[in-house]
């Protein structure tokens, strides 16, 4: 689908610089000294490469960038490319000299050569995030993918070290293919139907239908889904590699494959980009696939309510008053604020059935966020200050912006509602902190929780350094660090 690299791995061969065809990788450190492989590439050039380095343009580059030799003389390679990368170059430069890579190739083939760089195999996580391109709807590409050739001192070690940053690409990607993909392919039926795919790597994935949902007592999610011919869904994954009988961490997905807004109708222009409101499902699909990738050692639930906000003459009514499965009766003011009806009635439910050591939900929730917050930082939202850090921390590490954001009272005091227990909306103010103070209505006293508006970062429109135009897959590298750091036995 999106990945569009395959990765191998040799022991370095200095030989094969001059004969490889594609592209070729070297790196030169920030003093400009060079490592075997920048000799050879130097020596085959006569020097051009010696030129680069002490060149003005190359002064200017930054470490973790490069420059290109195009085209050189004495090898095959259409091209050298130069990254300027200590060997002992932090995890995020690394990261970043990777990613430069992976957009300079395309979908061609490169000879990488790492030699004894410490964190080698982060150039690797770098370049497979950014190896990604949506092409399923485009006539004209071919389904090629490029390849990549490793090529280090102990090539077995690097190839045991890129295992677990190749799965979180992958499920990386496979948020990215699941929230590019558009209303009309990406159905509550189709987006399941992928899901259920994944019981093939281990998972164990059950998909609840409408009858399921009613006997449970969702009628919050279900009256989101009244409208659309979509069936409403909630499909439970469950990656069950920690110790027996330990509770799981939950995470929970707001699904809505298409957000018109219902009959409180979105304006027409940039309504397009409602396809994406499925991201946070999207995100716990692909925490899920790297989990089961890498064979976590965790216990870990995940949980979405797939849907698809509608307006009809059965869509539910601005004004309807709806029962979620805790009971509480809500006035639903704006058909509009669709995601925390379906994720009230998720949570409840992960809880009921799980009693997670611990709860984090991913929305695509509020447009305030993205004025709050911009593209750079998703919003965050805890009941719990030691669990919002050991989120705040794995996000920092992955580079996956996250800000945390105000809860209280007063907050939750805007959702009274006259008729009904609650109302769906607290007005303009602070609306991405009545929404989450509207889900904290539904988590248990005893569940640490942690909500993460994405509004912002799932989908952009201008490229990031791991990702081009669209989806990011933004919050899976950061959840999965946090099983990693806090969750495996
Ligand atoms: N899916 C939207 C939020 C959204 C907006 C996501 C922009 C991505 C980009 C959500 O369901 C929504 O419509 N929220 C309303 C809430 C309002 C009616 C209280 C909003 O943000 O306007
Ligand atoms: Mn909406
Ligand atoms: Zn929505």
């Amino acid at each position: 689908m999106g990945t569009i690299l395959q990765f191998s791995f040799a022991e370095t061969d200095l030989d094969r610089i001059a004969e490889a065809t594609g592209r070729v990788a070297i790196t030169v450190d920030a003093a400009g000294r060079m490592n075997p492989a920048a000799r050879r590439v130097n020596r085959l050039t006569k020097g051009a490469l010696k030129r680069m380095v002490e060149s003005k343009a190359w002064s200017k580059v930054k470490p973790g960038q490069l420059c290109s030799l195009a085209y050189p003389a004495g090898l095959a390679a259409e091209a050298v490319d130069v990254v300027k990368l200590d060997r002992t170059a932090p995890v995020i430069e690394a990261r970043k000299a990777g990613a430069a890579l992976a957009k300079a190739l395309g979908k061609a083939e490169l000879l990488l050569m790492l030699g004894n760089l410490v964190r080698g195999h982060e150039v690797a996580a770098g370049l497979a995030l950014r190896a990604y391109g949506f092409e399923t709807h485009k006539t004209a590409e071919a389904e090629a993918t490029g390849a990549v050739q490793v090529m280090s001192a102990k090539p077995d070690e690097m190839k045991a070290a890129c295992a677990a940053p190749l799965a979180v690409a992958e499920g990386v990607h496979f948020t990215r293919d699941l929230t590019n993909e558009p209303a009309n392919h990406l159905t509550t039926t189709s987006f399941a139907e992928r899901l259920v795919e994944m019981q093939k790597l281990g998972l164990k994935v059950e998909v609840l239908d409408e009858d399921e949902l009613q006997k449970l007592g969702m009628a919050s999610l279900l009256s989101v889904g009244h409208g659309s011919d979509s069936p409403s869904k909630v499909v439970v994954m469950q990656w069950l590699g920690g110790k027996k009988g330990d509770a799981p961490l939950a995470l929970i997905g707001k699904g809505v494959v298409f957000d018109t807004g219902g009959i409180s109708l979105k304006p027409a222009a940039g309504m397009e980009d409602m396809t994406m409101d499925m991201g946070g499902a999207g995100v716990v699909a692909g925490v899920m696939k790297t989990l089961a990738l890498r064979g976590s050692k965790a216990n870990v639930v995940g949980l979405v309510g797939l849907v698809e906000n509608m307006p009809s003459a059965r869509a539910t009514r601005p004004g309807d008053v709806v029962a979620s499965m805790k009971g509480d009766t809500i006035e639903v003011i704006n058909t509009d604020a669709e995601g925390r009806l379906v994720l009230c009635d998720v949570m409840w439910y992960a809880q009921e059935r799980f009693q997670p050591v611990g709860m984090v939900d991913l929305a695509t929730l509020t447009g305030a966020i993205i004025i709050g917050l911009g593209h750079e930082n998703a919003g965050v939202f805890s009941n719990d200050d030691a669990f919002c850090k050991d989120f705040l921390k794995a996000a920092e590490a992955e580079g996956e912006g996250a800000w945390r954001m105000p809860l209280g009272q007063a907050y939750d005091d805007m959702l009274k509602s006259r008729i009904a227990d609650m109302k769906n909306v607290g007005g303009r103010p602070a609306g991405s902190v009545t929404a989450a103070q509207f889900l904290k209505r539904f988590v248990k006293d005893e569940t640490p929780w942690v909500h993460l508006d994405i509004a912002g970062v799932a989908s952009v429109k201008a490229e990031t350094t791991y990702a081009p135009k669209g989806a990011t897959g933004w919050g899976v590298m950061a959840l999965n660090r946090m099983v990693a750091d806090h969750y495996e036995s």
